[in-house]
């Protein structure tokens, strides 16, 4: 099994990202920390909660970060960012939570769990702004050697998805990306935009979800629709919906989900005047600096389905 730690701003996607993890066979939810984003981190808290008991995985979650790491807050508010907050933050029409998050700050505790020899191998998949990573580094230097692999929801190759240039989660906190991406860590894959985008799931998704008949799948079934439905304003024809976060821990037991990835130097704007916290996929033959990550470009839609439905089924 693939042993891994989820840093998340759960979010309707994250919590789809957990129930995955705490169903399929293959996988080991070792901890889960929590970071504001989406929501607040108190509602990303209690967000995560919420899933893992409807999952009725007993896992430990230690809340972090509250706002980014440099800047006071986002650069525009989550109420005008995004229409559907009230959903996100009143629990995401998941049964309320009985468990509770364990004491001590995400940051200390990834830097405790990643320097302890007995964690040698685990991953780091991170579904939210890098504030928590970015911070662990800060106060442990020495995890850029002992995370043996990061998996990261960010970024977009082509255009973004809160400006033309920038993904939500790298323009949420942009200097914390940029400090993570450039820390030097052993392995990076990026699941950005243009992987997520293409491999939405649509209404047929949720039926067979639903068909799955298991809390876990039905739950997921009704986030997709909540995502499906909220999108539909926009779509001119039967709507489809990307679900960016479970794509990254799918990824670790399916690596064939991608069909088109890139070595590449990967960088984080954090100065621009329209485009803070676009990534930049340098794969210039002549480039001066080496590649730091492998950006994942295009996903394989039924490998996607082929793991939701191992994972929730
Ligand atoms: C990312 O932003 C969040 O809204 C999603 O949970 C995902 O992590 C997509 O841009
Ligand atoms: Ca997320």
């Amino acid at each position: 099994t693939v042993r891994f730690v989820l840093d998340c701003d759960t979010g309707s996607d994250d919590a789809i990202a957990i129930l995955a993890a705490a169903g399929h066979p293959g996988l080991e939810l070792a901890a889960v920390t929590t970071v504001n984003g989406n929501v607040a981190v108190e509602h990303a808290t209690d967000n995560t909660l919420r899933a893992l008991d409807l999952a009725g995985a007993r896992v430990p979650v230690h809340a972090g970060a509250a706002r980014p790491l440099v800047r006071p807050d986002l650069p525009v508010p989550r109420a005008v960012l995004n229409k559907d907050s009230a959903f996100q933050k009143h629990g995401l029409g998941l049964p309320e939570a009985v468990s509770a998050a364990r004491e001590g700050h995400a940051a200390p505790f990834l830097a405790a769990y990643f320097t302890d020899p007995a964690h040698a191998g685990d991953t780091l998949v991170a579904t939210g702004p890098l504030t928590n990573i970015a911070l662990a580094l800060a106060l442990e230097p020495r995890l850029v050697e002992r995370i043996a692999r990061l998996v990261v929801m960010g970024g977009a190759h082509g255009n973004g998805n809160v400006t033309a240039a920038a993904e939500f989660n790298f323009w949420a906190d942009p200097e914390a990306a940029e400090a993570v991406l450039s820390a030097g860590l052993r392995e990076v894959v990026i699941v950005p935009l243009d992987a997520t985008h293409s491999a939405p799931l649509t209404g047929a998704d949720c039926a067979a979800l639903e068909a799955l008949g298991t809390p876990g799948a039905l739950a997921s079934a009704q986030l997709v629709r909540h995502r499906l439905d909220h999108d539909r304003a926009s779509a001119s024809h039967d709507p489809s919906s990307p679900v960016h976060d479970p794509m990254c821990v799918a990824y670790l037991v399916r690596p064939d989900l991608f069909t088109e990835a890139v070595a590449a130097h990967v960088a984080v704007e954090t100065a621009g005047a329209r485009t803070t916290g676009q990534l930049l996929v340098d794969t210039r033959p002549w480039r001066d600096e080496p590649a730091n990550a492998t950006v994942a470009l295009r996903a394989a839609p039924e490998v996607y389905r082929e793991f939701l439905h191992e994972a929730l089924g």
